[in-house]
């Protein structure tokens, strides 16, 4: 309001009818008090909050004196410290918590390695019958708790993930087409991509189980029927944003994956506490409260950010800010490496649902038909069947029910020349030398990318 429009006029033309009563009221106990008085009030004006504080000084018998000084800075600099001081507080806690987790998931981790491999020495070896089926039940503990662990893991990074470039827009549609097989039918599942660049340096398993992880948790936010929108964009993110960010990001060019929901939302003191480890607001038994704190793991494994907006009711949004790769660093572009095509037959013999879906999903992508079975011994009453047209098989080395090693020898016992590929995160050398002994065998480090699991299937099954 420029001065000649309130020049000369009472408070009660120039002001709101509540800051007009505050003067007054605060003139009338000046006056009759004789001592100084102040007052501070808000108004908002084209949305933006404004605060002012008056200073009421007696001037002689009957004059009040009032100065009013604009505070919106000051104020929004005690709000913004206030605000910073506390976010401070919360990444310290995860950080602690995270030192925490970590240690214990390492011992845990260990432990549970040398149950399986003694549990696995005794299904192959020793049991039958009623012995057999505990020891199953063992096996299948401990790979759950594995399961645990290793997200506990990723939430306290204590491990460090091998990272190489890839293609977000990959990862995000292989997590749509996964989804799609995993959530109910009622809830409809959408890309938004309007990036133009979205290669950075990650790991792919990192990135796809975060990505699995907040769909998952989406689905489970959607009531009955609902939408889950992953979205792409490139970004820039200024100096500023970084330095009042509570992750440790540098100014850049960033890719942000938005991952939408139409939920139940949440309330500020809920999502307050999301990426805390154990911190769940499902009954005991269906939630563990690790998948965002494994998020939260990556993320920073990725040397990226992520936020959550979300309202009760109204839905939740996460945006995830992965750092762009620059694009003279990259040796060989994921891209523009030809990914090769096959039309062979492949069997994947593999416990874990997600990597057979994974894998199945990369290679029929690519012309490969592919067969499934989830343990050993569905895999070996398939390939009895189905041998004649089955071109190589993809085999877990670690599994329960029945155990890589015998499966292997009796797939061998059905098709003497049958190239199998041994699919492991952790193969001994003494045993892979004992396989590579047995004919045509070819070894897959898990986690995989696209391209070399092409590759090393049509590999084996050409050569
Ligand atoms: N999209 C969402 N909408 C609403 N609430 C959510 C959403 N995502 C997470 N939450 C809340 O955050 C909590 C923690 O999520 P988190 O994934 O870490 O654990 P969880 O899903 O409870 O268990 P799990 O270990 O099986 O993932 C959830 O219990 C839920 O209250
Ligand atoms: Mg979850």
């Amino acid at each position: 309001m420029p001065p000649h429009e309130f020049l000369g006029k009472s408070i009660d033309e120039v002001a709101p009818e509540y800051v007009a009563k505050l003067t007054h009221d605060n003139i009338e106990k000046v006056l009759q008090t004789r001592t100084k008085s102040y007052a501070t009030y808000e108004i908002t004006i084209q949305k933006e909050k404004r605060y002012y504080e008056i200073r009421y000084t007696p001037m002689g018998e009957n004059r009040v004196l009032s100065t009013m000084r604009n505070i919106t800075e000051l104020r929004n600099a005690e709000l913004e410290g206030k605000r910073l001081e506390e976010q401070l507080h919360q990444t310290q806690k995860l950080e602690a918590l995270g030192r925490l987790s970590g240690g214990i998931a390492h011992d845990f981790n260990n432990a549970l390695a040398g149950i399986i491999g003694a549990a696995e020495i005794l299904t192959e070896e020793h049991s039958k019958g009623e012995e057999k089926e505990f020891v199953t039940l063992i096996l299948t503990a401990a790979n759950r708790a594995t399961d645990l662990t290793k997200k506990l893991l990723t939430f306290s990074r204590a491990e460090v993930s091998e990272k190489y470039p890839l293609d977000a827009q990959d990862i995000v549609t292989e997590t749509v087409a996964l989804l799609g097989h995993t959530v109910d039918r009622a809830i409809t599942l959408n890309t938004e991509i309007t990036a133009r660049d979205t290669t950075i340096i990650g790991n792919t398993s990192l990135l796809q189980n975060a990505l699995m992880n907040m769909g998952i948790n989406a689905s489970h936010a959607i009531e009955k029927t609902g939408t889950i929108t992953f979205s792409l964009k490139n970004t820039h993110l200024d100096k500023e944003y970084c330095l009042s960010s509570p992750f440790n990001i540098e100014e850049g060019d960033y890719l942000e994956i938005g991952v939408r929901d139409t939920g139940c939302g949440m309330s500020p003191d809920i999502s307050a506490h999301i990426f805390e480890p154990f911190f769940t607001t499902k009954p005991t038994g269906e939630g563990t409260g690790l998948g965002l704190a494994a998020v939260y793991g990556a993320v920073q494994e990725h040397a990226g950010a992520i936020t959550v907006y979300s309202e009760p009711g109204q839905g939740t949004i996460f945006y995830i800010y992965l750092p762009l790769a620059e694009p003279l660093s990259l040796p060989v572009q994921e891209k523009n490496r030809q990914l090769p095509r096959g039309t062979e037959t492949i069997l994947i013999i593999d416990d874990e649902e997600l990597i057979r879906k994974t894998a199945s999903h990369m290679l029929e992508s690519l012309g490969f038909t592919v067969l499934t079975a989830s343990n050993g011994r569905e895999g070996i009453e398939l390939f009895q069947k189905e041998h004649h047209r089955i071109d190589g098989i993809i085999l877990d080395m670690i599994m329960p029910v029945m155990g890589g090693q015998e499966t292997f020898s009796l797939l061998r016992d059905v098709h003497r020349d049958i190239p199998i590929i041994i699919s492991s995160g952790f193969t001994k050398e003494k045993d892979m030398e004992q396989l590579r002994a047995k004919g045509r065998v070819f070894f897959l480090h898990k986690p995989f990318k696209k391209f070399d699991l092409a590759e090393l299937v049509l590999r084996a099954c050409r050569n």
